[in-house]
């Protein structure tokens, strides 16, 4: 594969004077050759410096890497996942229809039956046959970190315009601050709490888990009766009380963050109903078919990790912002963070060598247009160049404020253009002439007011933020890290990095509660042992 990194990095050099604008004024054709769709979803790359040979070199390169096969392994159940020996089958929680076969056994008839069970639980608790100490349920607390809460969280927010059920409350961090401020304001009798964890041993998880066994043991007689679990450890959840009934399993080949599609979307399918949760899943199963079928030219989750490759390890941009100009998605950017960098950002190869170039990129992001009064100025105007993920709905769910849906609409385009275009000194010194500047103050001012442009975004268009739209959007960036994983030849579906930090921690908790002493720590580490020690009431 070198040649064709070599081949691609001649090519960048070779057209990097080349502005997007030019481009578009030499190719009147150039939004459409440069944009691909989905149904009624539209992915629009044209305001990227990709061109004709670079998409060939990069799809090229996506050949070489075997995508196409290593995708097809994927949905096989093949155990792709290789530092683990696992298969990597979250996309078998969407695809009800199918059969897929994990070391010789059909793995669906159990994801079926799991989803039966959790309609079967969720309506209950919606309709009240399932109800707490006071009566029926009126808040669920999901209580799970990473991606056993940050998909459901975000999804939360995402659908709010489809949730009828309890109220949804998410609590992930093991800072005490947010279980009280979330278990202040709820009534312990009518309350369900959900312990989400694959592994129903992280520490923040099985902390807050206790905590709120203790607030609802003070009103409520058998409190393990208003908790479920979500959890592949069904010994663990027996060993904290949770009735099996009340127990929903999933299998080791669905990785926390890709596993919002199975149990541990149970809060959201309580929120909004089994119909809503269903055409979640329909919707990601119609991005997987589509990431299956369509030509790599026209593949949305293949052009969207394309244009990742060529900005991150080809352009050398650093990070990646994600956008959303719908408020409903404010959580996605966190979402992403997970999904993205907790499955590419790694050093080292599948094989154990180490990786020849950049891993993934570092994700942030802001909705817009928040965003556009924060940190855009430096998007705008910083020294280093920032490839914006622009996302927009075509219409809002408030049908009164049309009017604002069109504003915020205005305002994303406006800023894919403004990157693109910029602003040149001579029309800043034009703008400001016109303002009665002269002399060195008007070249001074001038320059200020200059703005580069040329800063590559892509767009991501839907017309309605649905349940549907939303399953097709994650199941999107999914398939993205996969095949931006694939080229760059990790292991998506593991996260060593994440262990060390654990260490750590356990073994700090009892230096930091005092019971032993911080001999063989470093000097920082000590020092700020020894401040907190000093400094707590
Ligand atoms: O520490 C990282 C991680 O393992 C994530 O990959 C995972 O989503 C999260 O912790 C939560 O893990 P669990 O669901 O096992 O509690």
């Amino acid at each position: 594969m070198d040649d064709i990194w070599g081949k691609l990095a001649a090519h960048r050099e070779a057209t990097m004077e080349i502005s997007l604008l030019s481009r578009f004024e030499q190719d009147t054709d150039r939004a459409a050759r440069f944009s691909a769709k989905l149904g009624e979803m539209l992915f629009d790359y044209s305001k990227t410096s990709l061109d004709d040979q670079a998409l060939a070199h990069l799809i090229e390169l996506a050949d070489a890497a075997g995508v196409a096969l290593k995708r097809d392994a994927m949905f096989a159940g093949e155990k792709i996942n290789e530092t683990e020996g696992r298969a990597v089958l979250h996309t078998a929680l969407r695809n009800l229809d199918t059969s897929v076969t994990v070391d010789g056994e059909d793995v669906m008839p159990e994801v079926r039956d799991t989803l039966t069970r959790m309609e079967a639980f969720s309506n209950d608790v919606r309709t009240g046959a399932f109800a707490g100490q006071g009566g029926k349920i009126t808040d669920v607390v999901n209580i799970g970190i990473g991606g056993s809460d940050l998909g459901p969280a975000m999804a939360a927010i995402a659908l709010s315009p489809y949730h009828d059920g309890p109220r949804l409350h998410f609590v992930s961090n093991v800072d005490g601050a947010q279980i009280a401020e979330t278990l202040a304001d709820l009534d312990p009798t009518t309350t369900l709490v959900i312990v989400a964890s694959k592994t129903f041993t992280t520490i923040e998880t099985m902390t807050n888990a206790k905590t709120a066994r203790d607030w609802m043991a003070k009103a409520v007689t058998d409190p393990a009766a208003q908790f479920a679990a979500v959890s592949t450890a069904q010994d663990k959840t027996a060993a904290f009380g949770i009735s099996p009934e009340r127990v929903f399993g999933f299998a080791d080949w669905v990785g926390g963050r890709y596993s919002m599609w199975g149990p541990i979307g149970l809060s959201l399918m309580i929120g909004i109903g089994i119909e809503n949760f269903r055409a979640f899943l329909q919707g990601g199963a119609e991005m997987d078919q589509h990431f299956r079928d369509a030509e790599f030219s026209e593949n949305l989750p293949v052009l969207l990790a394309l244009a990742g490759i060529w900005h991150h390890q080809i352009c050398g941009y650093g990070t990646r912002a994600v956008l959303p100009y719908d408020q409903r998605l404010s959580r996605l950017p966190a979402y992403l963070q997970q999904l993205e960098m907790e499955s590419n950002g790694k050093s080292v190869a599948m094989d154990g060598t180490t990786l020849g170039m950049q891993s993934g990129p570092i994700v942030w992001g802001e909705p817009g247009t928040n965003g556009q009064h924060a940190f855009y100025q430096l998007i705008h105007q910083g020294t280093a160049v920032v490839p914006c993920e622009f996302l927009v709905a075509a219409e809002g769910h408030e049908p009164d404020l049309v009017h604002q849906h069109q504003l915020l609409v205005a305002n994303c385009l406006a800023q894919s253009e403004a990157l693109m275009r910029g602003r040149s000194l001579g029309e800043a010194r034009k703008l400001m002439a016109d303002k009665g500047f002269e002399g060195a103050e008007l070249e001074r001012q001038s320059r200020h007011r200059v703005f580069a442009g040329n800063r590559p975004s892509t767009t991501l268009a839907y017309p309605k933020l649905t349940p549907a739209m939303l399953g097709r959007i994650i199941a999107l960036y999914e398939h993205r890290v996969f095949v931006e994983g694939v080229i760059l030849g990790i292991n998506s579906y593991d996260q060593w990095g994440v262990e060390l930090g654990k260490e750590l921690a356990t073994a700090l908790g009892p230096i930091v509660a005092g019971d032993q002493d911080t001999g063989g720590k470093d000097g920082s580490t000590a020092m700020l042992v020894d401040f907190v020690k000093a400094n707590r009431g």
